[in-house]
């Protein structure tokens, strides 16, 4: 694969229910839920971006049109705050998704990760891709994504980032069994997918996370696989036989990922970019300093 066809296009699977979230999500999408200034899906947006993504085709859902209005422009709003002299403001809402296209495509029924995956097929045409799920919020400037890209350059292989939890946890996830590449390099080879494992089965202690770099080859193996758990098309299913198929890398990470679907993690989201914000992040800090010395 040469570099004539570098990842260009980002798709964002973002039609599901969003129960975890109730009950903020049942008249807000989970994914306009604000990380302090910005809805979370604008953060995926910009980490495609930092990772020199310029088409992004976000997954929708007909009860997410707010979404659709998110990434559109606002003249009127535009046109009021210009009128005021609200520069900043005004540019703050131009700067909106200013860096890539922004596309939706709606998924009439949530029929499963896999099924709105395969929804993106026509859009993406003949080239590899990217999938981010925006539950999964990264702060690294889009270090991840750019190096998953880097790698599918490389190796013309599709690439699944892999984060490290404790056995107890990783019933939760996808896992992956993986041998090694090279010492020191942060890919493996991944040799088996599994989706929600029992600690005892569990082949390794290596998650899927929501980040992924495809070959255009998913979508005839998300075309072949039959409903799985709960009558769903598993992403996990399809990207088990393209491994099989064409061989997949795993892309080990540690740092900078948030899954905001759990309010713990929202929290600690929130917490962390506030902290590097650059007008709120000094005053915040003392504030938190000073909360922890009152609670000791
Ligand atoms: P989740 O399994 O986390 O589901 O989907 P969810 O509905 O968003 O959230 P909970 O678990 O009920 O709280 C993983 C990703 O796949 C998308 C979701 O929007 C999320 O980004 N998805 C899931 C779809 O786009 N369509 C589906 O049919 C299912």
């Amino acid at each position: 694969m040469g570099s004539t066809r570098r990842v260009r296009k980002a798709v964002i699977p973002a039609a599901g229910l969003g129960t975890r979230f109730l009950p903020a999500t049942k008249a807000v999408p989970k994914e306009m839920l604000p990380v302090i200034d910005r809805p979370a899906i604008q953060i995926v947006v910009e980490e495609a971006v930092a990772a020199g993504i310029d088409d992004i085709l976000i997954i929708s859902s007909p009860y997410k049109k707010v979404m659709e209005d998110h990434f559109d422009r606002a003249f009127e709003l535009e046109a009021r705050l210009a009128a005021k002299g609200k520069d900043v403001e005004v540019e703050a809402l131009r700067a909106i998704g200013e860096h890539a296209q922004v596309h939706f495509v709606r998924q009439g029924e949530p029929m499963g990760l896999g099924h709105a995956v395969s929804m993106a097929r026509r859009h993406v045409g003949d080239e590899p891709f990217a999938v981010m799920l925006p539950d999964d919020i990264m702060v690294d400037g889009g270090l991840l994504l750019r190096g998953m890209i880097d790698a599918l350059d490389a190796t013309g292989r599709s690439v699944v980032a892999l984060k490290e939890f404790p056995l107890s946890e990783i019933s939760s996830y996808g896992c992956a069994a993986h041998s090694p590449v090279e010492a020191g390099s942060p890919l493996v080879s991944v040799t088996g997918l599994v989706e929600k494992p029992r600690a005892e089965d569990a082949p390794s202690r290596l998650a899927v996370m929501g980040r992924y770099v495809f070959t255009p080859a998913i979508f005839e193996h998300l075309a072949a696989i039959e409903p799985g758990v709960g009558g769903e098309i598993q992403l996990t299913d399809a990207m088990d036989r393209l491994r099989q198929a064409e061989g997949m890398s795993g892309y080990v990470f540690s740092e900078g990922r948030y899954d905001i679907g759990q309010k713990q993690d929202f929290l600690r989201a929130t917490v962390e970019l506030a902290l590097e914000h650059p007008e709120l992040g000094p005053e915040f800090a003392r504030f938190l300093a000073e909360l922890a010395r009152r609670r000791d």
